[in-house]
C-alpha cells in the first residue's frame, strides 16, 4: 500500500510515494510554464497542471515498479491563492491568476477602504494582499464581466486537481484562509466578504480539514491512469502548510524558519490568533488548529543574488569563508533584504535593499556577513511579532537551501538568541501531502503521529551568549532603517 503526495509548486509538480513502513519510496518532479502576459501580471493553465500531473503519476508508477493496485490515498500540496473559475460544464473560464501576480493594487485598496484593517481582523484574519485570492475574483468583475457572469466554481489550484481526479468541489481550510473570504477563526466562508465580492453561495468548494477524505478517485481517470483498487482523495493544505507537516512544524511551540528564495516563519498553535496591524498571515493549520506566518521576499535569494550576480566567478564557499572570518556585526555594517520588495512586517512593494554604514575598512567579507546578518534580523520581525502575539516558540527549525550554510545557522541562532534544530527530511510539501493522504486513509492515528514516525531531529545549533549580545544592540538600529527610509523608497519608484 502506498499514499501519493502531489505538490503542484508554481514551476514544478512533484509527487512523492510513502510506503507503508513510513519510508520515502519514489518522487518525480515535471515542469510547466508560467506566462507573463503583461507587466505584474502571471498565469498558468489547470489543464497543464492536470495533464503534466498525470504524465508524473504514470512515470512514478512505472520508474519505481509500483504494482497497479498500490496506491491508497492520494492527498495534496498546493501553491496559494490562484484563482481558477469553471462555467457550468466545468470548462475552465481562465487561466489560473496566480499567487505571484501583482495586477489587484486598486482591487485590494478597494477591499481595504470598504472594511477598514478592524473589519478585516474581523471578518477573514488577514489583510487584503494583491496575491491573494478576493481581489483577483474582483478584477474578474470589473475587467471580465462577461467570464463573471459565467462563474459556477471557483478552486484553488490544488482543488483543480482533486476536481480532475475525482469530480468533486472541494477545498481544505489551511489553503481557504489565502482567500481572503474564510472566516479564518471559525472555519466557515464569510458571508459579508463573500457578498462584497459577489461570490454565489454554490460556486464555492465544500470545506474540509486537510486530512479528510473528500472522494476516490473515478473510474475513468483510474482506468487511463493505469491504477486499481479504491483510491481515495484526501483533501491537502496549502504548501505552507503542507510545507510544515513535512517538518513536524505541528505542535504548539515548534516554528519553522524556511530558508528559501523567500523565507518564512510558520508557527503552528493551538487558539486563534492575530495580531491589530495584519503584520502575519493568520490561517488555518493542516492540522485541525492555526498557524501564523510571516513572508520574506528574499532569503537565500539575497545570497544567490550576492554570488551569482555581483560576484560572479566567486564561489559560495570562498565568500562564506569570508564573511566567517570577520567579527560579528560586520563591522557595523548593516543590510536590508528588501531586493523584491517585502511582505512581512512591510507589505511595500516599494522596499528596496541597501547596504547602509559603508566605509573605508569595508570589505567583501563584511558585505557578505551583514547579508546573511540582514536576512537573520529580517526573518527575525516575523518572530518579534510572534513574541508580541505571546504565541510560544520553543523550537525553531531550519530548512531549506539557504540552511545548507552553517555559518548563516549559525547567525540565525544568535540572532534568534535561541536554539536551532535540524531535522532528517527536506521533502517538504510532497511528505506533508503524503502524510495527509496517509493520515485520512488511517495509516496514521492523526497528522503529528505521522510527524513523529518520520521526522527527526539530527543536530542542534546553540546560541554563542557574546554575538547574542551584540546582535540585540544592533537589530534595533536594523529596525529604524525601513522607517527612516520608507519615503525615501517611495518617492525614488515615482520617479
Ligand atoms: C503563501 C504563498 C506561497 C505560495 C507559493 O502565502 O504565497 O507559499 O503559495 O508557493
Amino acid at each position: 500500500m502506498i499514499f501519493l503526495g502531489i505538490d503542484l509548486g508554481t514551476s514544478s509538480v512533484k509527487i512523492l510515494a510513502l510506503n507503508e513502513s513510513n519510508n520515502i519510496i519514489g518522487e518525480i518532479t515535471k515542469e510547466y510554464p508560467i506566462h507573463f502576459p503583461h507587466d505584474k501580471w502571471a498565469e498558468q493553465n489547470p489543464e497543464d497542471w492536470w495533464g503534466i500531473t498525470k504524465k508524473a503519476i504514470r512515470e512514478l508508477m512505472h520508474k519505481y515498479n509500483l504494482p497497479k493496485d498500490s496506491v491508497r490515498a492520494i492527498s495534496f500540496s498546493g501553491q496559494m491563492h490562484g484563482l481558477v473559475v469553471l462555467d457550468k460544464d466545468n470548462n475552465v473560464l481562465l487561466p489560473c491568476i496566480l499567487w505571484c501576480d501583482n495586477r489587484t493594487e486598486a482591487e485590494c485598496d478597494d477591499i481595504t477602504n470598504h472594511f477598514g484593517t478592524k473589519n478585516l481582523r474581523r471578518l477573514v484574519g488577514n489583510k487584503a494582499l494583491s496575491g491573494f485570492t478576493a481581489p483577483k475574483i474582483l478584477w474578474v468583475k470589473k475587467n471580465k464581466p462577461e467570464v463573471f457572469e459565467r462563474i459556477e466554481h471557483i478552486l484553488l489550484p490544488k482543488d483543480y486537481l482533486n476536481f480532475c481526479l475525482s469530480g468533486g468541489f472541494s477545498t481544505d481550510m489551511s489553503d481557504a484562509s489565502g482567500t481572503l473570504f474564510l472566516d479564518v477563526e471559525n472555519r466557515t466562508w464569510s458571508k459579508e466578504m463573500c457578498e462584497y465580492l459577489g461570490i454565489k453561495e454554490k460556486w464555492l468548494p465544500k470545506l474540509y480539514e486537510s486530512f479528510e477524505v473528500t472522494g476516490v478517485v473515478s473510474e475513468s481517470v483510474k482506468a487511463e491512469l493505469g491504477l486499481q483498487g479504491e483510491i481515495l482523495v484526501v483533501a491537502g493544505a496549502g504548501d505552507q502548510a503542507a510545507g510544515a507537516i513535512g517538518t513536524g512544524t505541528v505542535t504548539e511551540g515548534i516554528v519553522s524558519v524556511a530558508m528559501g528564495t523567500s523565507g518564512v516563519v510558520f508557527a503552528a498553535h493551538e487558539v486563534f490568533s492575530c495580531d491589530n496591524e495584519l503584520r502575519l498571515h493568520s490561517f488555518c493549520h493542516a492540522n485541525g488548529k492555526y498557524h501564523s506566518m510571516g513572508v520574506m521576499l528574499s532569503a537565500a535569494n539575497s545570497l544567490k543574488w550576492w554570488v551569482e550576480d555581483i560576484n560572479k566567478g566567486v564561489s559560495y564557499d570562498e565568500l562564506l569563508n569570508e564573511a566567517e572570518e570577520v567579527e560579528s556585526g560586520s563591522g557595523k555594517l548593516i543590510f536590508l533584504p528588501y531586493l523584491m520588495g517585502e511582505r512581512t512586517p512591510y507589505a511595500d512593494a516599494d522596499a528596496k535593499g541597501c547596504f547602509i554604514g559603508l566605509n573605508m575598512n569595508t570589505r567583501r567579507g563584511h558585505m557578505t556577513r551583514a547579508l546573511l546578518e540582514g536576512v537573520a534580523f529580517g526573518l527575525n520581525d516575523s518572530l518579534e511579532i510572534l513574541r508580541e502575539l505571546q504565541i510560544p516558540i520553543k523550537k525553531i527549525r531550519v530548512f531549506g537551501g539557504g540552511a545548507k550554510s552553517s555559518l548563516w545557522k549559525q547567525i540565525l541562532a544568535d540572532v534568534f538568541d535561541s536554539e536551532i534544530e535540524e531535522i532528517n527530511i527536506n521533502q517538504g510539501g510532497a511528505l506533508g501531502a503524503a502524510i495527509l493522504a496517509a493520515t485520512g486513509a488511517g495509516h496514521f492515528k492523526g497528522v503529528s503521529s505521522g510527524c513523529e514516525e518520520i521526522i527527526k531531529v539530527t543536530n542542534i545549533i546553540t546560541p554563542i551568549k557574546t554575538n547574542c549580545k551584540k546582535y540585540k544592540k544592533i537589530y534595533p538600529l536594523y529596525k529604524r532603517l525601513y522607517n527612516d527610509l520608507s519615503g525615501w523608497f517611495k518617492e525614488s519608484s515615482q520617479i
